[in-house]
Parts: C-alpha cells; sequence; structure tokens
C-alpha cells in the first residue's frame, strides 16, 4: 500500500524545503518534487508542515511508587504521546529484580501487549555488584544501549561514587551511554528530616529541601567520572542555570557530555508549588527559578542542551475522584497522598502529549528556537543520541514512515479535556497553544487524525507499538 503526501514543507533538523513523500508499506521510499505514483492515496498537505514523528527520551509508565503507580500504562501514555505527534518514547527499567534480564522481562511483559508507539527502554542500575557489572555487558543484545544512574534517594536508588565510576567504566567499554540524575542525596536527606522536624509539610518544601547547588555539583562530579573513565554521559531532566554553565565548561573541554531539559522546567518556578495545588507540580528534581528558566532557554538557543524530553510520570492530583478514560471510571491514588507531608507527595508530572504543542507555541512561535532546532531537540537529536537514527527522528528514504503533519495554524485554549493523559489534571491549563499534528503516521499506518471537520480521532491499537533494539549512539 502506498501513501503520497503531496506539496508538504518538510521540516528537518537541519533545512526547511518542499518535496512530495512517498510512503511504501512501513518505509519512506521517496521524496521529491512532484511525484506522481499511480493507485497511491493522496494526502494534500499544503499548507502543512511535515516533520519526523517526535522522539520522548524520557518517560515513566506503569511505575510503582510511593505506595502508587504512574497513571499511565504503556498504552494510555502511548495513546497520549502520539495525540501531541510523538511516534517513539523510551521508557526506564526499574532493577527490582536480581538480575538485569528478568527486569528488563518484567518491563517486557507490562509493555510489549500494550504498546501504542514505538519504545525502547533505558535500564536503571540502583544496586550494583560484580554480577550486574559483567550483566551490564549483555544489555546492547537485549536492545538497551543506556542506563541511569542516581546521585540521589540514598538506600533507594542512589549508588556511590566509586559505584558509578565502576558503572561508567563498563559502559565506556560496552559502548553504552550512561545517563545521570544530578542531586545532593546526602543534603535532601538532611534538609528533609530537619524540614518535617520544624514542622514544614507543605509541597513548597519539596524544592526547599533539594537545593539547586547540590544539581550544578552533581552535574560536574558526574562529568568529572566520566571524564576519567572516557565514557560519554547524558544529563537527565536538568533544571538548574548553573547545570547548564556546568554543561557548556564540560562540552568546551571535548568531553562527550550531553544534556536533556524538560518543559516544566522552561515554564515553572517554585512559586507554583506555593499554590494551593502546589502538588501538581512536584517532581524531582523540582521547579526553580525564573532565572533558570531563562538560562534553560539560552541552552537550548545556543546548543548547549540537545533534547527535551517529558520525564512523564503523571499522577491524579486527586486520585479519590474517578475520570472517565476510554468511557470507563478509572480513579488512580495520587498526589492527595501527601496532602500532610510533601515527602509522601508521588514525586511526577504528565507531559508526554503536552511537549510538541507547548514548545512550538512558546519556543519556536515565540522566537526562542527555531523550526528546525524544534525538530532537533524533539525528534531527531534524541534518535541520534539513543541509537534509534536514522530509522527513527528522520525524513529519508529508508526510515520508518514516523510522520507529523503539522498544522501551525490550528489554535486552542488547551487543558485537561484536549490531552490525553490518563489523569485529571494538566499543567498548561488554559493556555493559548498554535500548532498540532494534524495526522500522525507510524510506521505508514495514520493513528492520529485530528483534520479540524472530524475532530481528534484515534485509530492507534493497543499492542501495535514495536520494541526498538537500539544501536549505540552517537554523540551530538
Ligand atoms: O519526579 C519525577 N521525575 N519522577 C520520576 C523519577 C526521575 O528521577 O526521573
Ligand atoms: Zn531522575
Ligand atoms: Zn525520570
Amino acid at each position: 500500500m502506498s501513501t503520497l503526501i503531496k506539496s508538504a514543507t518538510l521540516l528537518t533538523a537541519s533545512d526547511t524545503f518542499s518535496a512530495d513523500i512517498l510512503i511504501e508499506g512501513e518505509k519512506i521510499a521517496a521524496l521529491g518534487a512532484d511525484l506522481n505514483i499511480p493507485g497511491a492515496e493522496v494526502i494534500d498537505a499544503s499548507g502543512k508542515l511535515v516533520m519526523p514523528g517526535g522522539v520522548d527520551p524520557h518517560t515513566h509508565f506503569d511505575l510503582p511508587m510511593f505506595g502508587t503507580v504512574s497513571s499511565d500504562d504503556h498504552y494510555t501514555g502511548h495513546k497520549a504521546a502520539a495525540f501531541g505527534g510523538t511516534t517513539t518514547v523510551i521508557d526506564f527499567i526499574s532493577q527490582d529484580y536480581p538480575t538485569l534480564r528478568a527486569s528488563a522481562d518484567a518491563w517486557h511483559a507490562k509493555a510489549d501487549p500494550k504498546a501504542a508507539v514505538d519504545f525502547g527502554f533505558h535500564m536503571n542500575i540502583t544496586r550494583l555488584d560484580d554480577s550486574i557489572l559483567e550483566e551490564m555487558g549483555h544489555l546492547p543484545g537485549m536492545g538497551i544501549t543506556s542506563l541511569k544512574v542516581f546521585t540521589a534517594y540514598n538506600n533507594r536508588l542512589r549508588l556511590s561514587d566509586g559505584d558509578i565510576y565502576k558503572v561508567m567504566r563498563i559502559a565506556r567499554e560496552r559502548g553504552l551511554l550512561t545517563l545521570l540524575h544530578a542531586e545532593n542525596g546526602d543534603v535532601i536527606d538532611l534538609l528533609v528530616a530537619e524540614a518535617l522536624a520544624a514542622g514544614h509539610t507543605t509541597p513548597e518544601w519539596h524544592a526547599k529541601t533539594r537545593p539547586a547547588w547540590g544539581a550544578v555539583e552533581a552535574t560536574l562530579r558526574g562529568a568529572a567520572l566520566a571524564a576519567q573513565t572516557g565514557a560519554p554521559l547524558y544529563i537527565v531532566h536538568m533544571n538548574v542555570g548553573g547545570e547548564v554553565d556546568q554543561l557548556r565548561y564540560v562540552r568546551e573541554r571535548g568531553l562527550p557530555v550531553m544534556g536533556e531539559t524538560c518543559p516544566q522546567y522552561l515554564f515553572f518556578t517554585e512559586d507554583h508549588l506555593r499554590r494551593p495545588d502546589g502538588a501538581k507540580w512536584v517532581c524531582s528534581p523540582p521547579m526553580r527559578t525564573a532565572a533558570d528558566n531563562l538560562r534553560l532557554w539560552e541552552g537550548l538557543k545556543d546548543q548547549t542542551i540537545q533534547t527535551i524530553g517529558t520525564d512523564h510520570c503523571p499522577f491524579f492530583f486527586d486520585g479519590t475522584k474517578a475520570i472517565l478514560y476510554e468511557g470507563k471510571s478509572v480513579a488512580i491514588p495520587g498526589k492527595e497522598l501527601g496532602s500532610d507531608n510533601f515527602t509522601k507527595i508521588p514525586n511526577g508530572l504528565p507531559g508526554v502529549g503536552d511537549r510538541l504543542p507547548v514548545l512550538w507555541t512558546y519556543g519556536v512561535r515565540a522566537g526562542r528556537i527555531t523550526p528546525n532546532q524544534f525538530v532537533a531537540l524533539m525528534c531527531t537529536n534524541p534518535a541520534k543520541i539513543f541509537g534509534l537514527y536514522p530509522r527513527k527522528g528522520a525524513l529519508l528514504p529508508g526510515s520508518d514512515a514516523d510522520i507529523v503533519i503539522w498544522d501551525p495554524e490550528q489554535r486552542l485554549t488547551y487543558g485537561v479535556a484536549h490531552a490525553h493523559h490518563r489523569t485529571d489534571y494538566n499543567l498548561y491549563e488554559n493556555w493559548e497553544l498554535v500548532g498540532f499534528p494534524e495526522k500522525v503516521f507510524l510506521r505508514g499506518q495514520l493513528i492520529v487524525d485530528n483534520t479540524r471537520s472530524e475532530g481528534d480521532r484515534w485509530l492507534g491499537k493497543t499492542g501495535m507499538g514495536r520494541f526498538l533494539m537500539r544501536s549505540e549512539g552517537t554523540f551530538v
């Protein structure tokens, strides 16, 4: 079956040009001027932009934590991603079992039957011994070429600096990319204990007990460990201006260190935690200041930062009240669990479906990043860094036909009623957004049809998403 997208303006990470796109089966077969293919279904994309499907390198679907579970699973979260123009997601495996293989198997059991877009996995390394170090060498054979380590969450997820060094040494040998959660676990534990003892229980204390300098020094610490082992490094969810300064410093010295920020750190501040509904903004690392927002935007513009992921990890604001999802009542315990103690508020936010529309409006249309930088940050760089390029993140003959036809003029007062996340709130409630996916293709199949006359139509199916065996990524 052939589909011909005619009269499109193509947006890639480096160019904007006019071309027709021929899709044959699951792949892009050709790009060219005035293609004429007898029998092909023709889609007129004049006046629209066409870009590769988004690649979100940071999601947490169906993640048990804080005595509950993140409220989007590998179907509902994938569907929300697709409505927002994202066709590939990379989720984090918890190291819950004695072996990495068993932990990966457990994630496959949850994700494979439900997946609605294509997906990969990162492996969290939160407990280390010689057998885990040995097994890390087998991760590429499982299609997993990246792992995450933490300098926070003492006695739970954190590794010592020595263990992070050992992980990085093997990562370099085996072509694995190390991802770093950069905060100072010791200082956080001390400040949390002191805050609770003093009777401070409100959400703003979540930020107050996680000092920004902890992220700054942990970023440099991680980069220094990477330098000493020769391993590449990727700093996840950068939220602090000083982290951008550290990243710039180490990149200027030729170290293969890359960085990711998330939409929430570009728009919100600690002031949001002081609102009566401040728990909605509780995630780790926390919101910071307007100056940090600005420095992160500068880091995107000057290409110090390479990607925008979401760290999508949603919880209900009030999990005692059901919402309707696909016609069924759903209630999942959420932020209310911490109504009298900020340390019990499940950490995380919805965002996987918001990423492209929000960043188009407040990044591209606001003149903060160019349309080509948008594609680089949202699609192409994550695909390159995580070993998926040019299968994903590209509009090239031979690439998977993951294609977004983007209507740059579609306008909506956005919010929970429009986002397809399985939760009861949206961070961008009542924001005026301009620019949405009109059609989204996953490997040549139309999965979202958002033509204005027909409304927002879901054509995807549970189980149609495929696990991606990733190769070694490249430094960008
Ligand atoms: O609050 C968040 N982001 N929860 C997910 C865990 C993490 O560290 O990314
Ligand atoms: Zn993290
Ligand atoms: Zn995360």
